[in-house]
């Protein structure tokens, strides 16, 4: 059985996968079977080959018949199908991009180029959940695995400068929606180059404070035109979900921590929203083990996998190089800014960006069905 269900293909994630997918020409690979939450017995998009009907999402029936089931639907979704299609006795593979499983025992956080191992391991032992990683900690991963790979890290100090497309689709357009409504409310003193720059900011931050609740609906303040250092749930301890998953999931995905015999890496550091559009950037600090040359760390980096590159730390090379504008719709993930840190030749700093819809979303369900297959 070749049938390979797709859930909330639709979506922001699930669209940016359909993409992908044709783009490698993974429909070959399969027969579609395509599922919707409002629209069951709707016609089926394109990509569907015998199979052209909608089907619903919470058949448990319809469902069962998948040998594999992908979906982007998030963690609601999940959360109402999943336990049931198990307890009815499905075995098929589930590759989830939704956070709710992320964490179960059997549930594998998936990033192949940097944790194959933990995928075969897996595959040997019959797991069937293959969930893809937060967003942030895989794109990181992307850049820097090496690193971890080679057991030189001691601890790891992030600090995340977040898109909107993290929160989803509605968060992207809000956020255009507050530069558009910024913009326009200083729009004649800006077109006017004798005016005072003062009186433009005062008016801005006026407006700012001012923006109604349908302009913050999502994000619940502004974010154009600041910042907001909070993602994610408050989990009670001072520390947000957000930040909680960079260690969690950064150990999980390598192999570490409980339920492995390694022992975990100390991650820690702030999680900021920023008015990026689709790119998650990373300010990162390293305690290595033991102090190792720039070039070593450089060569590393660039030999992990072929979507990690190193741009040189330079003025002109960062700024053509490792912004979120120059890395959006694009697989590569640079890492630049590799310096030595004041603290002692054991500390590294470094920056690195990934689009947050592919590597940090599609892509590793997407190179998982494909592992599935293969
Ligand atoms: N939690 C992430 C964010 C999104 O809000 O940016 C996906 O992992």
């Amino acid at each position: 059985n070749n049938l390979v269900g797709f859930v909330g293909w639709r979506g922001m994630v699930g669209s940016v996968l359909m993409e992908r997918m044709l783009e490698e020409q993974d429909f070959g690979r399969i027969e579609p079977l395509f599922f919707s939450t409002s629209n069951a017995g709707g016609k089926a998009p394109a990509q569907a080959r015998n199979e052209t009907t909608l089907q619903d999402a919470f058949s448990t029936d319809a469902l069962k018949r998948c040998a594999i089931i992908v979906t982007t639907q998030g963690g609601d979704y999940t959360q109402a199908v999943y336990p049931g299609l198990r307890a009815a006795g499905w075995k098929g593979h589930w590759i989830d991009a939704a956070s709710t499983l992320r964490m179960n025992r059997d549930a594998v956080i998936v990033l192949d180029p940097v944790n194959m191992p933990v995928i075969k391991n897996a595959l040997a032992r019959g797991a069937r959940d293959w969930i893809g990683g937060n967003c942030t900690v895989s794109c990181m991963l992307m850049g820097v695995g090496a690193l971890y790979k080679a057991g030189l890290v001691e601890w790891m100090c992030t600090h995340t400068y977040q898109a909107a497309s993290g929160g989803g689709a509605q968060h992207m357009r809000e956020l255009l929606t507050q530069y558009g409504t910024l913009n326009a409310e200083v729009k004649a003193l800006l077109d006017d180059p004798g005016s005072a720059i003062l009186e433009i900011d005062r008016r801005l931050s006026a407006k700012q404070r001012a923006l109604d609740g349908a302009e913050t609906t999502h994000f619940g303040v502004p974010l154009g035109g600041s910042l907001i250092p909070w993602i994610d749930k408050d989990l009670g301890n001072g520390v947000s979900r957000e930040e909680w998953k960079g260690m969690a999931e950064t150990n999980k995905i390598l192999g570490r921590g409980e339920g492995f015999d390694a022992p975990a890496v100390a991650v820690d550091g702030f999680c900021v929203r920023v008015g990026a559009m689709r790119c998650h950037s990373q300010a990162l600090t390293f305690k290595l083990k033991k102090n190792v040359p720039v070039a070593d760390v450089e060569a590393m980096i660039a030999a992990d996998n072929p979507w990690a590159r190193v741009v040189a730390n330079t003025r002109e090379a960062t700024l053509e190089a490792l912004t979120p504008v120059a890395v959006s719709g694009t697989l590569g993930i640079p890492v630049g800014r590799i310096r030595k840190l004041a603290m002692g030749p054991e500390y590294l700093g470094a920056f690195t960006i990934g689009d947050q819809l592919l590597w940090g979303a599609a892509e590793p369900l997407r190179r998982m069905l494909r592992i599935l297959l293969d």
